[in-house]
């Protein structure tokens, strides 16, 4: 059996690999999890499950023969790639999977940086949060070589995710696909935080609003009001964000560049992307990405903070 290992324990990483490594003990010829982390301390919740430890990734790569990484960014993906490239260890026939966020030209010079060690790439990017990724129903899109991305679905669907939605052989695409997806994530946030300030403002109160979002926009614009109304916009200061500020941002990012090079507009994506910029300046980095509500909350003569978040700090 071909062991699997996994990088990044975040908030989304955790979740998934809980899944996958209750998954593997399921079956009978199955090797448990291989798991990594900056922060190891991260897995212990892992390893009371029967997942085993590997501080050092080098010797992760050599011990497995598909790849998971999950974390925060493009340079922190390039550095895990670049360590594995340079580990000893040949990488011929190992299948990496990246289900990080990540620009398509990063996810274009990963593929040709492993295709000449004759490793296979898949992009395979997620859509939903923490709560989503815990109960195993994340959206994944996938993208990359068909042979490898047969050998891991059955990783995925069912498993960490409720629906695989194949972008073909160019791992590009599903990466594209995630940055497209963040335009309307995003644009959504500053939406339910605009409506939800206006509703507090003008008398008409959160509970109502928070209702009508769920029953008529459904359970993912809801989950973003309940990100306001339970104050998780703006969590303890020490604690770790369902949808850290700073990787929306980077999200944005991604997206504002891409529109550019094809000349395209998305003045809701700036305003948006600008309000979160204003929170983290004023807020720091332990805010969630839905914490442009913060500054949409000045820009209306309240407080930055609700009578659920945290009271200041940065
Ligand atoms: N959260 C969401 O709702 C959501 C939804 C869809 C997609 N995403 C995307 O999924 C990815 C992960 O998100 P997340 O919310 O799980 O992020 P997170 O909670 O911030 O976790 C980031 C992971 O990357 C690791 N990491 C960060 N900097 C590192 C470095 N310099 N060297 C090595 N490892 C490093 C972290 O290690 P430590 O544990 O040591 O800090 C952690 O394992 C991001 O690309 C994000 O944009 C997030």
């Amino acid at each position: 059996m071909t062991r699997i290992g996994w990088y990044g324990l975040g908030s989304m990483g955790l979740a998934m690999a809980t899944n996958l490594q209750k998954h593997l003990a399921t079956k009978p010829n199955a090797l448990n999890l291989l798991y990594s982390n900056r922060t190891m301390a991260r897995g212990d919740p892992l390893k009371l499950l029967g997942a085993t430890a590997e501080s050092n990734f080098q010797k992760l790569v050599g011990q497995c023969g598909i790849i998971f990484t999950m974390v925060s960014n493009d340079a922190v993906l390039t550095n895990l790639i670049t360590s594995a490239l340079e580990s000893g260890h040949s990488l011929h026939d190992k299948i990496f999977v990246d289900c990080s966020t990540v620009h398509p030209t990063t996810v274009g010079l990963t593929v040709s940086r492993l295709q000449e060690q004759r490793a296979s790439f898949l992009a395979a990017p997620v859509f939903g949060g923490n709560p989503i990724a815990v109960d195993g129903k994340l959206v994944f899109a996938i993208a990359g070589p068909k042979k490898a991305s047969d050998v891991v679905k059955p990783l995925i669907q069912d498993v960490m995710g409720r629906k695989v939605i194949d972008c073909g052989e160019d791992a590009t695409k599903s990466s594209l696909l995630k940055i497209a997806g963040n335009i309307v994530t995003v644009n959504m946030m500053e939406a339910v935080g605009e409506a939800q300030v206006f509703a507090e403002k003008t008398g008409l109160g959160t509970g109502p609003m928070e209702e009508l979002i769920m029953d008529a926009f459904g359970p993912v614009a809801g989950g973003y009001s309940k990100r306001l109304t339970s104050g998780v916009y703006a969590p303890p200061l020490g604690s770790r964000p369902g949808f850290g500020v700073s990787l929306a941002i980077k999200d944005a990012n991604h997206a504002s560049a891409m529109a550019q090079e094809h000349q395209v507009e998305l003045p809701g994506l700036q305003v948006s992307r600008d309000n979160m910029i204003a929170a983290r300046e004023y807020g720091g980095e332990c805010l969630d990405s839905s914490s442009m509500y913060g500054i949409l909350r000045q820009k209306a003569g309240m407080e930055f903070w609700n009578e659920k978040s945290r009271k200041g700090g940065k």
